[in-house]
């Protein structure tokens, strides 16, 4: 056994020389951003492999959820989960919106559909779930609540590539859904992301979007921004694509592996695999019970650092409680009791394709005892 450094995750990285290749035909074709050849395959891949109608490809997976809200004319208020990356809340601040705060479910760290009526005002137009570490959101719930107000219902499934509720992906639900490709996705572009739609008349509007509003040489028709992928970035996608099925089989041996080991350990507890769900395995979650574990959440976050081992603390703090936030009414413990105790008892396992038995036995040697 070695005692190198294991982090958190590791990039799934394209075979180089097929890599080389591809970048041979871009240099070859001279066309290097704007549409190109590989975005467009790049396209029409994502959408038959996630099993969408229509996909718009975006340099990361943040402009997305920005670009949605504009598309969508979203405005005053917009009910979101405080559980999540900050980029959530964020494109909501970027567009003037107010972020109103509601509880999650511990059962599965997301958006809890019973607690968001009570928050809606005459001011909300839209709710903002996140489908966490991809795990699906109550999207039929969220949907009859979105209907009775008239609301929009945007997703930011930055954690949810490729994940399917009986046969159907999840990137269907709402009124539009947003992906990262992030490097520390399970799917990566570098950097990366994409919009799922379901009609063509608003791929064609987010296409403008996305490429400061033109629709045609002399014609702009909106105040876009410029997000669009280039064609490295695309290509590198192609080949990505073509081994991302192997990657996510790697990650669901290493859950299989942890869930075998952590079942008798005392004070920790983790998610099953939950029934009807085709999982992507992005991110293994444990939850730390200070009392009956006998050490606290942080104490074995550090301890296991100490070792070589990387957690990490996701999502710790919530993004409440970032200065931005945090004097928002809707930012308080007493309005989100589950957000604040799971963010004090959550450590993300090291979860990557590339996790060797060796990198578990140390992982898992840090924490049972
Ligand atoms: C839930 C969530 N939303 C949005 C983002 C933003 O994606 P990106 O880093 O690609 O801009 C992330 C990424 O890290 C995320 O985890």
């Amino acid at each position: 056994m070695n005692n190198k450094t294991i982090t958190v995750t590791s990039p799934l990285l394209p075979n180089l020389d097929e890599f080389h290749e591809l970048l041979q035909k871009i240099w070859d074709s001279k066309w290097i951003t704007n549409n190109g050849s590989f975005h467009k395959q790049l396209e029409v891949a994502l959408a038959e492999y996630l099993k969408v109608p229509y996909v718009s490809l975006f340099t990361n997976g943040t402009l997305p959820l920005i670009t949605a809200l504009q598309a969508l004319r979203i405005n005053g208020e917009v009910i979101t989960t405080p559980y999540s990356f900050v980029a959530t809340t964020h494109a909501l601040w970027w567009n003037g919106i107010k972020p109103v705060f509601v509880d999650i479910d511990l059962a599965t760290g997301n958006l809890d559909p019973n607690k968001i009526e009570a928050a809606i005002t005459p001011k909300t137009t839209a709710i903002m779930p996140v489908h966490v570490y991809g795990k699906p959101c109550k999207t039929k719930e969220i949907q009859d609540i979105a209907d009775k107000y008239g609301l929009k219902v945007i997703y930011d499934a930055a954690h949810a590539f490729g994940v399917e509720v009986n046969g159907e992906s999840i990137l269907n639900a709402g009124d539009m859904s947003t992906l990262s490709f992030h490097a520390t996705k399970v799917y990566n572009t570098i950097e990366g992301g994409a919009m799922v739609m379901h009609d063509e008349k608003t791929k064609k509007r987010i296409d403008y979007l996305k490429n400061f509003g033109f629709a045609g040489e002399t014609e702009v028709v909106a105040p876009g921004i410029n997000s669009k992928m280039d064609e490295m970035r695309s290509a590198y996608g192609l080949l990505n694509l073509k081994q991302v099925d192997a990657a996510i089989e790697a990650r669901h041996q290493v859950a299989i592996h942890y869930r075998e080991a952590l079942k008798k350990v005392e004070g920790i507890s983790y998610w099953d695999d939950m029934p009807g769900v085709k999982h992507n395995y992005s991110y293994f979650p444990i939850f730390v019970d200070a009392k009956t574990y006998g050490m606290t959440r942080d104490e074995l976050y550090f301890k296991m650092k100490e070792h070589g081992v990387l957690g990490r603390r996701y999502f710790y703090p919530l993004i409440c409680e970032f200065s931005t936030y945090r004097g928002l009414p809707s930012a308080t413990k007493e309005n989100l009791p589950n957000a604040y105790k799971m963010a004090d008892e959550v450590i993300c396992l090291p979860m990557h394709h590339a996790l060797s038995d060796d990198d578990i036995q140390r992982i898992l040697n840090e924490i049972v005892r």
